[in-house]
């Protein structure tokens, strides 16, 4: 369950190494078990849906959404008819970057799912690729969809004083130099390709939201540290 390198739209790691990683930290980080009932927001091609099919065989299930068709199309022809537990939905959400003519707004957008119906949300490099107001609101809807106790797991670029001296010194593979309205991109010309925040903004937005984040937070090596959990920094919170 490999898609063609042609249909590929998420980056540039290796599809089966990338997936198996965030199996491993959902696991051993997030508190993911094999009969939860999880959300994966902005699931792309399938890259972490793949090797938790082999996980969530204890009475759990998996929804994913994302906002490019070819990507959720090839999931629903790849992996629902293997693993039935395994759900895709097209949510046509406009992105300039992936979705540029969809429909609904990302700051205005309800996740077509029940209050409290699941026990982990994860959204693996999808924050980095989303506008403030928008994150904010798939926060709240991320708290909203949760059950009370459950943990949600995201990855993103956080801006504090350690990756910020980090960009100075030209260590980051990510130059984030370009300031926009609350929050900072590598290209002010495509500013959705590449977005980081203020990590003191996240606390709060977070906990405005109805997430607490558990501490300490996961740095990640994209600006140049020595040590870290992964690439992307990784914000693990859970609902009270
Ligand atoms: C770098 S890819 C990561 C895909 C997937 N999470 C993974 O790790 O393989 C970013 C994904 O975010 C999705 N995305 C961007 N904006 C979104 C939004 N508003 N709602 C849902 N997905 C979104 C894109 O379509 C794309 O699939």
């Amino acid at each position: 369950m490999v898609p063609p390198r042609t249909m590929y739209f998420v980056g540039d790691g290796d599809y089966k190494a990338v997936g198996l990683e965030f199996r491993r930290l959902f696991t051993e980080y997030g508190g993911l078990k094999p009969e939860h009932h999880v959300l994966d927001v902005g699931c792309g091609i399938g890259r972490m849906a793949v090797p938790l099919t082999g996980y969530l065989t204890g009475g759990g299930d998996y929804h994913g959404f994302d906002i490019v068709k070819k990507g959720v199309e090839w999931c629903q022809a790849n992996i629902t008819p293997r693993h039935p537990n395994f759900h895709f939905l097209h949510s046509d959400v406009r992105n300039r970057f992936y979705n540029p003519d969809g429909v609904y707004e990302a700051s205005s957008y309800r996740f077509p799912y029940d209050d409290a119906s699941f026990d982990f949300v994860f959204l693996t490099s999808v924050f980095t690729h989303m506008f403030p107001a928008d994150m904010e609101n798939y926060t709240r809807e991320i708290a909203r969809v949760l059950k009370a106790g459950g943990s949600s797991f995201v990855t993103m670029f956080l801006l504090n004083e350690e990756s910020k001296r980090l960009i100075e010194k030209r260590s980051s593979t990510q130059n984030f130099v370009c300031p926009l309205e609350g929050c900072v991109t590598t290209d002010p010309t495509n500013p959705e390709g590449s977005l980081a925040f203020e990590e003191s903004y996240v606390r709060s937005m977070f906990g405005r939201c109805g997430l607490a984040i558990l501490e300490p937070m996961h740095p990640g090596s994209w600006c140049g540290r020595p040590e870290f959990l992964s690439y992307q920094d990784v914000v693990i919170a859970t609902k009270a």
